[in-house]
């Protein structure tokens, strides 16, 4: 059976963002940004370049500045347009294709990365879709998403992003423990497990594949770590039913929910940008 194309992903952007307080107190952690962009526009990004025209996003109160941004700026555009900031204009002009569609789902209560998913079930419907945390920042010239779309259009089952942490990282992480397969399968997949109890050093990255009858187990899921429903759980159930596939993410990762992690993703795209990158080499030897 050809699998068919994936082309909705989900964002879920109802988290609180505590470890980022005072910076969090008003606005969505997903808009903190690393040079020039917030992060939630690299992940969108990231789903785009991989040919997904949907984008679903789960949020919750304070979220508003998210759907602002990806929405037309009617005042901002015509005092550029009257000052004649042409690049300027188009930069906020084009933060998104014109052929893509936003939708946005409240998660009214925030009952942890399980639920917000399955919020998405009347969205999504009865089709493979993707999920994207956009703490995790992915710089990869291939892009992270498109990597594991090729797994999936290989193998029609569901794929998880993987990267390799510390041993002392894993309880921060969905730690998988995989076969030695061409195409990897995963045979196991538990929530932040202690380091002692880690199947491994292979930690879910945030960018999920995954088929529809997740959200039947979602659904089904009891609360779990920190006494939310967690996706993990879900996608340990869905092993009975399906194959999974484990797919290790090329390219820099970045775990911006973390802050010693915004820093290093600032330093990384800061030294790679156009604009900056020259002169902040320059600094950063000088210090
Ligand atoms: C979530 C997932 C976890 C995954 C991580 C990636 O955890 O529950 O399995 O490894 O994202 O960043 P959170 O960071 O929301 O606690």
């Amino acid at each position: 059976m050809t699998a068919s194309r994936i082309t909705k992903a989900v964002f879920p952007v109802a988290g609180l963002g505590t470890r980022f307080l005072p910076a969090t107190k008003a606005s969505p952690k997903e808009m903190l940004s690393i040079v020039d962009k917030p992060l939630i526009q690299y992940a969108v990004e990231e789903a785009v370049k991989s040919g997904i025209t949907d984008l679903i996003f789960i949020t919750g109160r304070n979220k508003r500045s998210i759907e602002d941004h990806f929405d037309k700026a009617y005042e901002l555009e015509s005092e550029l347009e009257l000052k004649n900031k042409t690049e300027m204009l188009k930069i906020a002009r084009n933060i998104l294709p014109e052929d893509i569609n936003c939708i946005y789902i409240r998660q009214s209560v925030a009952l942890g990365l399980g639920h917000a998913v399955l919020c998405a079930k009347s969205v999504v419907g009865n089709e493979p879709f993707a999920v994207i945390l956009a703490d995790e920042l992915i710089d990869s010239p291939s892009g992270a998403l498109k990597q594991m779309i090729e797994v999936y259009e290989r193998t029609n089952s569901s794929v998880l992003g993987l990267n390799e942490v510390q041993l002392s990282e894993v309880s921060s992480y969905g730690i998988v423990e995989i076969s030695d397969d061409k195409y990897p399968k995963v045979k196991k997949i538990v929530e932040k497990p202690k380091p002692e109890l880690a199947p491994s050093n292979l930690a879910v990255i945030g960018r999920y594949i995954l088929t529809p009858k997740i959200f039947t187990l979602l659904a089904n899921t009891q609360k779990g770590v920190g006494g939310e429903i967690q996706l993990t759980d879900a996608i340990s159930n869905l092993l009975q039913y399906e194959d999974i596939y484990g797919q290790i993410i090329t390219g820099t990762r970045y775990d911006c929910g973390s802050k010693l992690g915004f820093l290093k993703a600032t330093v990384g795209l800061g030294l790679k940008h156009p604009e900056t990158g020259v002169e902040f080499k320059k600094f950063l030897q000088n210090l």
